[in-house]
């Protein structure tokens, strides 16, 4: 399955996604990892494995319209069946994610629908919360609101920081996102009305 990887960052998702590839356990063949930004280690990791790159500057557009526009350009150029949001921090525009939808899908460190937005792990603590996660979910035009696909939960430590806290929901990450990839890529895993639906149930 053709896969384009959109990320802004650090990229451990995205290695995530390339050690399924290499190892074979990913049935995937990423096409392009694309960034808005030209310093995001991710890139490195896209090239330490032979992977194709492409940097889209955000501050080069007027308007997250022509941003977006742009962004589908190098997109399709690709012809994905999976868009893969992997820390891309852009907010997108609804013809954006109208474009893809149902084909795009973006990791996101709450369980949802707690703590759409930023700063979820400080947020999660400072609420006093015993649990917290995070979500792979479809992407849609509400924010971190589309249907969930899947989610781990892990514990809040009472000496937890946001810094040890996103650690633990990290690792859980690494496990989620590659194994919804593949739930995806094996037609098991698509979106449907108001949820996603897995193996024909509805989640
Ligand atoms: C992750 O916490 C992800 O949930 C969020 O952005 C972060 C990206 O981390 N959307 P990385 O770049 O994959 O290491």
């Amino acid at each position: 399955m053709n896969v384009v990887v959109l990320i802004s960052g650090g990229g451990t998702n995205l290695q995530a996604l390339i050690d399924g590839q290499l190892d074979k356990t990913l049935p995937i063949t990423i096409q392009s990892v694309i960034s808005n930004k030209a310093d995001a280690y991710g890139l490195e990791r896209a090239k330490l494995a032979g992977i194709n790159t492409d940097v889209l500057d955000h501050k080069a557009f007027d308007s997250r319209e022509a941003f977006d526009q742009a962004m589908i350009k190098i997109i399709d150029q690709y012809k994905p069946e999976l868009v893969v949001l992997a820390g891309f921090m852009r907010i997108l525009t609804p013809e954006f994610t109208r474009h893809y939808l149902g084909r795009m899908i973006n990791i996101h460190p709450s369980l949802l629908p707690k703590y759409q937005g930023l700063h979820t792990h400080k947020r999660a603590i400072e609420a006093g919360d015993k649990e917290h996660g995070c979500s792979v979910h479809f992407v849609t035009e509400e924010l971190d609101g589309g249907p969930v696909a899947m989610q781990a939960v892990v514990p809040i430590e009472k000496n937890d920081t946001p810094e040890t806290l996103a650690t633990r929901v990290l690792t859980q990450e690494h496990i989620i996102f590659p194994e919804s990839v593949k739930l995806f890529a094996e037609k098991r895993l698509t979106m449907g009305e108001n949820s996603s639906v897995l193996d024909g149930t509805a989640l």
